[in-house]
């Protein structure tokens, strides 16, 4: 079934232009511009507690800054292996949500069932949705990604931020944070997501010609700020997963803290650089990285300055609503580790020691 592919997770790649519109189509009224009332009603929430394995985790990530900026809601996201045996501290308003592929993921699981034992509110953002999780939470809010049958999760992560991302803006209109100009504004942003991701997907090329440098490499670095620093994290989780070779995600203000004593001329640096508030200062630390060496590869937009620099080498991404950079800036992410697999010949869609589903501890 994996048709014109070599690996499912090519051809996962490539339906996420459907998976993220039929995914969104749950959460958005496209015809009026309108994000839809669900059956959470934000207003009533005072809290989000978000708790998460891997790629997921991830995810919520990226919806935590969604939330909290278009929302004005607190948000925090969690690994579920620590929030469940830490004794966490939540207030009585907390809406807890758990964010899973599976829905069967033992961690997520046991801290959804605590969070609910402790009688907050709950919701599932499952991808089965029979699952467990789909089961045992209040409210469901499925994703509609379609099976997923590589372990590495591409669509199902994409299908996670566009919910997030769909649900934030609901939650912002229902908290009074959102009109109705800004509501369409963002809305059409989001409807623009699935053909930004089909532009992405031109992208190829250039990623296979970058993928075979990196594939000599046996540590990369991916920087990102905003939202784009959840999604650093999960190009390097993808890297190292598929083709083995260590990555590391960190966000770009970071660098001076530590990690730019690792540059040198053998370790890449990938920075996800959107056109936005902050691009002016992720440019200056990827200058900081060139004067020291590292080779640079800058994902941007065609419009975004040149960060003067020997060495940075730039991948055109298409132009997009910075609401909507993580679904788009996705794909690059995720056909460089592919491809960097490819030219080492791993087992893309069965890397060793993983399984698709973490039902033990
Ligand atoms: C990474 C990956 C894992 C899963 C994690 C959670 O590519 O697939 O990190 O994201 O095991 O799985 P679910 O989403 O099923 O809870």
């Amino acid at each position: 079934e994996k048709g014109e592919y070599r690996h499912f997770m090519e051809k996962e790649i490539h339906e996420q232009p459907d998976s993220v519109q039929h995914t969104l189509s749950e959460y958005l009224d496209f015809v009026n511009g309108k994000a839809k009332t669900g059956p959470t009603d934000f207003a009533a929430v005072d809290r989000i507690q978000i708790v998460a394995c891997g790629t997921a985790f991830y995810a919520g990530q990226i919806g935590r800054y969604a939330f909290e900026k278009l929302a004005g809601l607190p948000c925090d996201v969690e690994i579920a292996s620590e929030f469940r045996y830490r004794q966490p501290a939540l207030s009585p308003g907390t809406l807890a949500v758990a964010v899973s592929q599976s829905g069967e993921t033992a961690d997520t699981l046991a801290s959804l069932s605590w969070c609910k034992a402790a009688g907050l509110k709950t919701a599932a953002l499952v991808n089965v949705h029979s699952s467990s999780m789909a089961r045992e939470a209040e409210t469901l809010w499925p994703t509609h990604a379609g099976p997923e049958i590589g372990v590495a999760s591409t669509k199902a992560f994409t299908a996670q931020v566009a919910a997030l991302l769909a649900l934030a803006v609901a939650a912002g209109v229902q908290r009074g944070r959102i009109d109705a100009a800004r509501e369409a504004e963002l809305v059409k942003a989001l409807f623009e997501a699935p053909r930004l991701i089909a532009a992405a997907m031109l992208m190829e090329d250039d990623l296979k010609a970058v993928a075979a440098d990196v594939a000599k490499a046996t540590d990369v670095l991916f920087l990102g700020r905003g939202a784009m620093f959840p999604l650093a994290m999960e190009g390097a989780l993808k890297l190292k997963e598929i083709s083995y070779i260590h990555a590391e995600g960190y966000a770009a203000g970071e660098l001076k803290h530590g990690p730019i004593a690792l540059i040198d001329e053998e370790t890449p640096t990938i920075a996800l650089a959107p056109l936005d508030d902050v691009f002016e200062k992720t440019a200056s630390n990827l200058q900081e990285v060139a004067a020291r060496g590292g080779p640079v590869i800058m994902i941007a937009p065609t419009s975004a300055p040149d960060p003067h620099g020997a060495g940075i080498r730039r991948v055109d991404a298409p132009e997009c609503h910075s609401l909507i950079a993580p679904l788009v800036y996705a794909v690059p992410v995720q056909l460089l580790a592919y491809y960097v697999a490819v030219q080492k010949g791993t087992d893309v869609d069965q890397p060793r020691n993983l399984a698709k589903s973490v039902t033990v501890e």
